[in-house]
């Protein structure tokens, strides 16, 4: 485990440090340049959130990694539930939210390489005791929710424990019942979407998420896949 006061992000540093082993975490009390999905920016404030990166290298098929970024979702979402007693929903891929407010977003970046072993960062930000957020972001954390002060330890120390349970799961070939408890949180299949595809907004009917984590949507009555790295805004 590493802990840092300030860097620019726990994901870039986690890329930065070459062979790290697996399991290793980073965390960080700021962040100076929090990446996002797609380019996107992830503002935290100063010491009232969790900031982190978890260092995995998954012996699989390439393919599957896909996979990790819906299961990091659903053990976020566990969490969530578990401190808040409220039942949150994930957004298309990984976004938690609790009252169609963002609680937390996932960011999961992985280097494949010839060999079956590959490396994923997944990069956790989670909102815990922030209460003020940007003007027009519409997010929310455990403290709003429940009005409670949360031990940011204790709850960096219940996420780790349901993500080892689903990477275990995902590292026994689980799959169904990976994308079933994820699918399960997920209002998203059967309902028109309206989605961002490489700068394009397109629209259709969601049909399924599948074992590798893509997206299928029924447009004009053809069924289209879409790698989830390249959508974003998914409303429905
Ligand atoms: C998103 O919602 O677009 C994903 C946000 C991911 C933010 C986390 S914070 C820790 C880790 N380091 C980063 O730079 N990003 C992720």
């Amino acid at each position: 485990m590493q802990s840092y006061d300030e860097i620019d992000s726990t994901n870039t540093e986690a890329f930065r440090q070459t062979n790290l082993p697996d399991g290793t975490v980073l965390t960080a009390e700021f962040q100076t340049q929090g990446r996002g999905r797609i380019g996107k920016k992830w503002h935290a404030a100063k010491g009232e959130n969790l900031l982190l990166s978890i260092v995995l290298h998954p012996k699989c098929e390439a393919s599957r990694m896909g996979l990790l970024s819906l299961m990091a979702a659903e053990a976020v979402a566990q969490t969530v539930e578990q401190l808040t007693q409220q039942a949150p929903e994930i957004k298309y891929p990984n976004d938690v939210l609790v009252a169609n407010k963002k609680i937390a977003g996932i960011l999961v970046e992985a280097r494949s390489n010839s060999t079956e072993t590959h490396t994923a960062v997944v990069g956790i930000g989670l909102n815990v005791n922030q209460t003020v957020f940007d003007e027009g972001v519409h997010a929310t954390s455990l403290k709003l929710l429940t009005e409670q002060e949360f031990d940011r330890t204790d709850t960096l120390i219940t996420l780790l424990k349901f993500l080892d349970t689903k990477y275990q799961a995902f590292l026994k070939g689980e799959t169904i019942e990976l994308l079933k408890a994820w699918k399960s949180r997920c209002a998203m299949i059967g309902k028109v979407v309206v989605f961002r595809h490489k700068g394009a907004i397109c629209t259709g009917k969601a049909i399924d998420v599948d074992e590798i984590g893509y997206l299928w949507i029924e447009k004009e009555g053809k069924a289209m896949r879409y790698a989830q790295t390249e959508v974003s805004d998914v409303r429905y």
